[in-house]
């Protein structure tokens, strides 16, 4: 009987992380200053980042070391178990063997801490007493809150509104971790002053939380900004994922024919992926998958241009794809992939075709989730709900085929605090939004003239 759950000892998690600049078929587009549109230099961001974080940002160094004080902290719930989804794969009656890495069992629940521990390190060797962020669905703040609480400093989160209101649990959450959540927009900066004086009832969005988050650090001592996701540093500490699940799939003799992971702002898929990226580049055939809504599809009906990273144009302007620094995501479940951009370094794999991308309505990626959840009993984040429904429909694929293929995907967190979106797909309220080319076109007016 094969295994169901491949474990490995905590002495044998990663002890560097692996970065795949130096490996790119070509460099990345420099990320310009949001002021000048100018290419920043590193001295631009240190207003926002440590110093360390910049320096890996750009590193051409193929590892980095994880400090031993990241490590320990990490140990706390990693090494993370690889599954085998025996049960899945007899529910679709398919030849091929699915396996996904559980991200869920950290203690907020998802694959954010894993960047948020080494970030909070990095600023309090650097003396930064204060770190503002925002959340969408409110994962990456919960991350952050209990990274600060450990580390000694204190956190701000401005929470997207629509997410503050469905989700309670999430803020108490983070402020039980010690942090003061505020609903974005809000009265506290001026970019969230700006939008409440044209719409008081403005239900929030990702971009503009960041632009409060940004304007917060830029304009308090002592105070940094911290992002949980699409920089360079922040898929570099993700690629501990990937790096485990080799050396997992390694103790039973198997390597992926694909993977498939959801894509916000790509870290949780960069992080699984890069290590395979590696094998790629240098002749491995595999296939990498990339998966995001229909209704905020920025790889799959975004163009590839320099755009700003957030609403109010304060973050750094970077090449990706986009959908418009002011499109506004329709109020789908998947907070955490409402983002008109994706991770620059991601959008270059896919430009050069090294990784593909995938969109899928809401109500088909909660039916794959709920019927994930009666075989293998994790309920799934909707975020990762994306990746499984990608994966139904591989394996049913393999089963047409009668291919024996090995597929793996990212279950990045679990759905505990997101059974109001359960609630609403049982009751047959989900509503699925398409975004038509019209509308993109709209959204794409305001990308900034480089
Ligand atoms: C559970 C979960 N998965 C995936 C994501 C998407 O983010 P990323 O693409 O950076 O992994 C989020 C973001 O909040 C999340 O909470």
């Amino acid at each position: 009987m094969d295994d169901t759950k491949i474990m490995l000892d905590e002495k044998d998690m990663p002890r560097k992380w692996l970065n795949i600049l130096p490996d790119l078929p070509r460099p990345l587009d420099p990320p310009l200053s949001p002021q000048t549109l100018k290419p920043a230099a590193p001295e631009d961001f240190a207003v926002l980042f440590p110093m360390e974080l910049i320096k890996q940002e750009m590193s051409t160094e193929p590892e980095i070391p994880i400090p031993e004080e990241v490590l320990d902290l990490l140990g706390m719930y990693r090494p993370t178990p690889l599954f085998r989804a025996k049960r899945l794969e007899a529910l679709l009656k398919t030849p091929a063997k699915i396996y996904y890495k559980y991200e869920g069992v950290s203690p907020p629940g998802s694959h954010k801490p894993n960047t948020a521990i080494a970030q909070a390190y990095y600023n309090k060797k650097e003396g930064v007493k204060r770190i503002a962020t925002e959340t969408g669905a409110g994962q990456w703040g919960s991350a952050l809150s209990m990274a600060c609480q450990m580390m000694g400093l204190e956190c701000t989160v401005y929470m997207v509104k629509a997410s503050y209101d469905q989700k309670p649990y999430r803020h108490i959450m983070m402020e039980t971790w010690g942090a003061n959540v505020i609903p974005s927009p809000s009265e506290t900066t001026q970019a969230g002053q700006k939008i409440l004086a044209e719409n008081p009832d403005h239900p929030g969005s990702l971009g503009l939380a960041i632009s409060e988050a940004v304007e917060d650090a830029a304009t308090t001592e002592g105070t940094k900004y911290s992002l949980g996701s699409v920089l360079n540093f922040v898929l570099l500490h993700q690629t501990i994922i990937g790096l485990e699940v080799k050396k997992q799939l390694e103790k039973v003799g198997d390597y992926p024919d694909v993977i498939y992971g959801c894509v916000g702002g790509g870290s949780s898929f960069g992080g699984m992926a890069i290590p395979f990226v590696k094998d790629k580049l240098a002749g491995k055939e595999i296939r990498l998958v990339a998966v995001e809504p229909t209704s905020c599809p920025t790889l799959t009906k975004g163009v590839y241009a320099y755009d700003y990273g957030d609403t109010a144009m304060m973050a750094p302007v970077v090449k990706m794809y986009t959908l418009g620094h002011d499109f506004v995501p329709a109020p789908i479940h998947a907070g955490g992939l409402r983002y008109h951009g994706d991770s620059p370094l991601l959008c270059l794999l896919y430009d050069e075709g090294i990784i593909e991308a995938e969109a899928y309505h809401q109500n088909a990626c909660f039916d794959a989730a709920v019927q994930f959840a009666r075989t293998e009993g994790i309920i799934p984040a909707p975020e990762a709900s994306h990746a499984i429904k990608a994966v139904f429909d591989e394996a049913v694929r393999c089963r047409e085929a009668g291919e024996e293929k090995t597929i793996l995907f990212n279950l990045t967190g679990h759905g505990y605090f997101d059974l109001a979106a359960y609630s609403d797909y049982l009751a047959g309220k989900l509503v699925d939004y398409e975004l038509s080319d019209e509308k993109i076109k709209e959204t794409l007016v305001n990308l900034p003239k480089v």
